[in-house]
Order: C-alpha cells, then structure tokens, then sequence
C-alpha cells in the first residue's frame, strides 16, 4: 500500500513513454517521455485489422503463414535474442509437447518449427542440416532481425541459403525465404536481392525483447498454427486493466510492489521464476532476458532465474530452502489442464509402495508440490508470490507476455532507469569484430 502512489507515478510515466497509447487524452501533460518508448502494437494491429481486413498486417501474417504451412514440412526460425524467444516460448506453451516429433495429425497439420542463428554452435547447425537433409517434404526460412545486421543470424542465414540454393535452386529463394526486419538495413537489402516476395516489419521505436507481439512473435506462431488474434486480444485486455485498475487490483503493479518491496527491504536481489510445469519453460527464458537487458544497467538491476519444477527442485531446491537469503521465488501455476489426468493406477507389483496412492493424478501430485514447496518456504520465512494463469492458450499468453512487458518498464520508471535500450551488449559485439576482422 505504501508503494501506490509511486507505482501510480510510474504508470504515468510508462503512459507518457507509450507511444500510440489508445488515447492520448490519458497522458497526464506534465509527464516527460524518455527518448525511447513503449508501443501498444496489439492495440495497433487488431483496430487495423478491424478496419483494413485483408490488407491488414495480421491477415497478412495469416496468409503468409498458412501459405508456408501448406507448402512445407518445416520451418527454419532464425534469430537471436528478442528476435526468438518469445517465439519459442509461445510454441512451448501453446503447441503439442512434443511438436517436432509428433506425425502431423498431431501437430494440426502444421510444419516442424527449429530455430537457429541465435548462437554460433557448429555441431547444432550441422545437426539441423543432416535433418533437414533427412526429411522428404519441402523447408524454409523465417530470418528476423530487426538490425539486419546481427552476426549470429547473417551468418547462419548464409549458411541455410546455401543449402537452399542447393535443394530447391534460386528461382525459389523468393518464396522460401520470408524475412522480418527493419524497414531499412543489411537484411531488408537482402530480402530485395532475393526477391523475397513476403517481408514483415519490425516498427520503429519496438526494441527486440518487447517485439514478440509484433510479427517476430506472430509470424512463427501464426506458422504453428496459434491463434494470433486471441494472443493480440489477451495483450489488449492486459493493457486496458494495466491502464484502469486500482493498484490494489492492479496485477502489473502487484507484481512489480513485491518484487520492489521485496529488494528494497529485504535484499531479494536474485528473482526466481518457478515454473510448474515444463511447457513454461521458454516463457521464463524469455522473460529472463526481458527483465536482464531491460534493468540490468547502472550496476543495479535484479538477476532473473527461470526453474521448472518439480525438476528443479532436486537440483536448485537445495540451495533456494537453505541458501543465501536474497531470492523471491515467483511461482506460475497453470490451474487447468487442456489433457485427462493421468492417475498412478493400482498394480499387483506393490513393491513401489504407490498402491496407497494409486487414485492420485499427475495435476494433484503438482498441487501438492506447490503447496508443500511453499510452506516449507513459508516456515523459513523464505518470500514467495503466486502468478496463477487460468490455462495456458493463446489469449492467456497473450496476457502474461504483455503483463511481463509492462511490469518491466513499469519497474524501470519506479526505480530510475530507462528499460528501452541495452548498450551493454554492445561491448562484445565490437570485440568479436575487431577480432574477426584483423
Ligand atoms: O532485445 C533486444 O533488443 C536484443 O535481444 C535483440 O533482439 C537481439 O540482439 C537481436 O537483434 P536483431 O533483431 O537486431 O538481430
């Protein structure tokens, strides 16, 4: 309660900082915008869609995608960064377990997806060309750099072109090729070149780690199948409840009160995302470079840390009951299940002892490990939050990606810092260069 006003303070500030905020009359006039922003693109791209139809980007997006999905068998995703990890996280969260492997009346029919360029792993890439190599249907690629210029991702794009080239010619490059860019840059220039027949943007002023609502994040997840206006819709009911809800209610402010609180008195500097559940786990990695490039600057910044759990519980656990005292554990608890619940079932072999259990269900055992791991938290006076998500789809994720990304800049304004750019990452850019080229 007493953090309210500042956390109001700060809302203005992010309203100030939004660029394309649904109503302008809501910024109060006082309030300086830093030089960098905030965009509401899902706002942005379902009143276009509403308004243009077909030649709205989000149709576009659609078409491109079930074009793809219809003539291949799957998809090269590359990029690195902001420009794949929301991606990734809504395949994990939103798609089959196990995708990739599943026959495609399981995967809806929908292409493999593998991503590469965001590192620079030799066997890796190999590995996806023996696959690719392997596989009887067509492949393409989906290259998003908002840059253009991102050394990871060219090279692993000249690298995958080559194979292209090889497999199907260059009169086809055109059309297996679909990039997502800047409107300017090394790759827009490419795309011409090849003659890239579908390119998406990436807007102006939208860094890469809050691109994911933008076609960085929709093009491989409209690929996949995903439903990408009710992802644009749960985002637009984030920002509206973001932007009208008393900080009491608020679940961006809430979110952002404890983790402040708990650093500011208590020392919580290392923040643990406690997954229950493995198809969150991308969702925590993204949202650790959120959070990390956002805030992680002036020698401050809170250090995110992703587990999954129960698996982690017999590796990090140890450490997180008994360790130094300096973490909030924020757990995220899916509350429904899309699957019938697995029961351990009675066996003659009782030698496991599991017969007393037998009528108990995957879901129910889980409860019972929250439940468990956070009294023992509770009764060592360990801090924990819950974040519970009714069931993970697209409107959901929708509402925890756009959560996550308010939260972060809703921070960065309450503590001083501007969460837009991330210069840091420069330095070793220019190094690995200099090295590259001498
Ligand atoms: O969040 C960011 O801005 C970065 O993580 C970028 O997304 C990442 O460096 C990739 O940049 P680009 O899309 O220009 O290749």
């Amino acid at each position: 309660a007493a953090l309210a006003p500042k956390l109001e303070e700060a809302r203005d500030d992010v309203m100030a900082d939004t660029q394309l905020w649904a109503d302008a009359a809501d910024v109060p006039a006082q309030k300086q915008p830093l030089d960098a922003g905030f965009h509401l693109l899902p706002d942005r791209l379902l009143d276009e869609l509403a308004n243009r139809g077909a030649e709205s980007e989000v149709a576009r997006l659609k078409a491109t995608a079930d074009r793809l999905a219809g003539e291949l068998g799957s998809v090269v995703v590359l990029g690195i960064g902001g420009s794949y990890m929301g991606a990734r996280a809504l395949m994990e969260a939103c798609c089959h377990p196990y995708h990739n492997q599943a026959p495609p009346t399981l995967r809806g029919q929908r292409p493999k997806m593998y991503f590469e360029g965001n590192n620079v792993d030799n066997d890796a890439a190999q590995g996806l060309l023996d696959l690719l190599a392997s596989e009887t249907s067509r492949w393409g690629v989906v290259v998003i750099s908002k840059s253009g210029g991102t050394l990871e991702t060219a090279a692993a794009l000249r690298i995958f072109l080559r194979k292209l080239h090889a497999d199907y010619g260059p009169g086809e490059l055109g059309r297996l090729v679909v990039p997502v860019t800047g409107e300017s840059g090394k790759l827009f220039d490419l795309a011409g070149a090849l003659g890239c027949t579908e390119i998406f943007p990436v807007p102006d002023g939208v860094g890469g780690r809050f691109s994911v609502l933008s076609a960085v994040g929709l093009l491989p997840a409209a690929i996949l199948g995903l439903d990408i206006q009710k992802l644009l819709q749960g985002a637009v009911a984030m920002n509206h409840h973001f932007r009208n809800a008393a900080p009491a209610e608020n679940v961006v402010m809430q979110y952002v009160g404890v983790c402040h609180a708990l650093e500011a008195e208590r020392g919580c500097t290392t923040r643990i995302l406690s997954t229950w559940g493995k198809r969150l786990e991308a969702l925590g990695l993204w949202y650790d470079q959120l959070l990390a490039e956002s805030l992680g600057k002036q020698e401050r910044g809170a250090l995110p840390l992703t587990i999954v759990n129960t698996r982690d519980l017999h590796s990090r656990g140890q450490q997180h009951q008994e360790g130094v005292r300096d973490k909030l554990i924020t757990n995220v608890i899916v509350e429904s299940h899309e699957r019938d619940a697995l029961a351990i079932g009675p066996s003659d072999n009782n030698q496991d002892q599991l017969n007393a259990l037998a009528d108990k269900t995957l879901p129910e055992i889980l409860s019972a490990a929250i439940a468990g791991t956070n009294q023992a938290y509770r009764e060592d006076n360990r801090p924990t939050a819950d974040l519970r998500l009714p069931r993970l789809d697209e409107h959901v994720m929708g509402q925890v990606l756009q959560m996550f990304m308010l939260a972060t800049v809703l921070e960065g304004r309450l503590i001083g810092i501007n969460p837009y750019g991330q210069p840091g990452v420069e330095a070793y850019k220019k190094n690995m260069n200099a090295i590259l080229r001498k």
